[in-house]
């Protein structure tokens, strides 16, 4: 068996996509284009070389792999020339396998049908039978024997028929590729040095050429703009959606749900529409999300019930607690036990414990929050002094009143009460009653203004 070394081409503009970035820089779902190839390739092989070009610093940085062997094409003068530039760095006698950064995704089983196909036979291709064609390089047969591919550009009427398609990606004998690439001519339509050119030269030399078939066409699917990145993304998604839902999860509308990383869940959850999963997500059993939510990287427990327009972020929230609706849980939270975290109310880098309830119209950062404590509506830690970020420590059992402002570092024991409307900046001990309130005045004989 020979050794096998992968050429990813990204060095195109693309140019269709009308963007400042690099095409292979696109999202689809969670990763880049080029990162769902680099899964694919990477269990294949001992080496990989991408070949950059347009934005390739850009490339570089956001991709940032040691394993990756990165090679210039400094100008964009055809996939052949593109393949070239990686070739010095490869040994004669191995197997090159060429990928294409915009074709993502293709399958690593796939990828080593065609491996094992090359080992056997020198040179092999892989080819979809389309519906249309239009675009792809055309692989023309003859007794069902490649002989060459013609490009669209190139190809005369009888040619652009054939609805056998080359994917782009092929399995060649190192060695012999370095001599076909050589033998490459730019006299064509498009003036460029064509990797597929390689198979005609291969057949006038005398070789065979294998191919594998791809049935799911989907894994071949170059993407040139953003209408085919939209369609692909909703391909994704739908496909998605399925193994959830066969998995037992409900969800309402699978046309109207996206998750972009990973869902755990246990069973009898639910979901509702426009709901959004970035990140690591997992989900008790019988856990409830409403429409409009966004949720990332959170571990929510059982019977929890996260109500409509929520969003969630880093954060744990445990059994039975109730988030929302409009509440917005930030990094480094956690929502004990039956806990309720209500309307408008923001939570950030706090720990609130069991059965504590935090209602309306709140703001609680940097805090710890004990067992069964009762924030009235409007309270807000102030844990910002226009420098520095402090504590505030609310023990077990307190009750806060409404529209209570609370300047950390500040801390309140356990059964201590405040009273509506309190601004508290010194330290209760257990039991004791906070209010810092001005004294009402009423005036008795006020008349309300007249207009003059
Ligand atoms: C290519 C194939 C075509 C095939 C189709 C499948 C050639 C000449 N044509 O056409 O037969 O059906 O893919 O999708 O091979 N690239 C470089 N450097 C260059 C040119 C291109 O790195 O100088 C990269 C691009 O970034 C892209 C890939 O090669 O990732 C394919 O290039 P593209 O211009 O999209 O080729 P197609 O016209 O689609
Ligand atoms: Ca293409």
């Amino acid at each position: 068996m020979k050794s096998i070394n992968i050429v990813i081409l990204a060095a195109g503009k693309g140019t269709r996509m009308n963007s400042s970035k690099p095409k292979v820089l696109q999202t689809l779902v969670d990763k880049t284009l080029l990162e769902h190839v680099l899964m694919q390739a990477q269990n294949l092989c001992s080496q990989i070389y991408v070949v950059i070009g347009f934005g390739g610093a850009q490339v570089r940085q956001m991709i940032d792999k040691d394993s990756i062997n990165w090679i210039a094409q400094n100008k964009q003068l055809g996939t052949g020339h593109a393949v070239q530039q990686a070739m010095p760095h490869i040994s004669d006698d191995s197997i090159t396998l060429v990928l294409y950064g915009d074709v993502p995704l293709i399958r690593q089983k796939t990828l080593s049908n065609l491996v094992e196909q090359a080992q056997k036979t020198g040179i092999a291709l892989l080819s979809a039978v389309l519906d249309n064609p239009t675009d792809y390089g055309r692989i023309l047969r003859k007794n069902n024997q490649i002989q060459a591919i013609v490009e669209q550009k190139d190809a005369n009427t009888k040619q652009l028929a054939c609805r056998e398609v080359n994917a782009g990606i092929m399995a060649l004998d190192s060695g012999l590729l370095k001599t076909y690439l050589g033998n490459l001519k730019a006299d064509n339509a498009q003036g460029e040095f064509y990797l597929s050119d390689v198979i005609g030269i291969a057949v006038k030399d005398g070789k065979t050429i294998a191919s594998v078939v791809v049935k799911d066409e989907n894994e071949i699917l170059g993407i040139n703009d953003k209408v085919q990145l939209a369609k692909l993304e909703r391909i994704l998604q739908q496909k998605q959606a399925n193994q959830f839902m066969q998995q037992g999860l409900m969800l309402k509308d699978p046309a109207r749900f996206d998750c972009r990383g990973s869902l755990n869940f246990g069973q009898d959850c639910e979901i509702d529409v426009n709901v959004l999963i970035e990140g690591e997500v997992v989900l008790g059993n019988n856990t409830y999300i409403a429409s409009n939510c966004i949720i990332k990287n959170a571990k929510i427990g059982d019977n929890v019930s996260i109500l409509s327009n929520s969003v969630i972020e880093n954060a744990v929230i445990a059994n039975g607690a109730c988030i929302g609706p409009f509440a917005r849980i930030r990094p480094k939270s956690n929502i004990g036990e039956n806990a309720k975290i209500g309307n408008f109310v923001e939570i950030k880098k706090s720990a609130i414990d069991k059965d504590s309830k935090i209602s309306h119209l709140s703001y609680i950062g940097d805090s710890i929050i004990g067992k069964g404590v009762n924030i009235g509506a409007g309270v807000i830690t102030c844990n910002y002094d226009g420098v520095n970020k402090h504590q505030t420590i609310i023990k077990d059992g307190v009750f806060v009143g409404s529209d209570t402002q609370l300047i950390a570092p500040v801390s309140i024991g356990k059964n201590a009460k405040i009273g509506a409307g309190s601004t508290i900046t010194k330290d209760l001990a257990d039991g004791q009653l906070g209010l810092s309130r001005a004294k009402q005045t009423t005036l008795k004989n006020w008349q309300r203004p007249t207009k003059k």
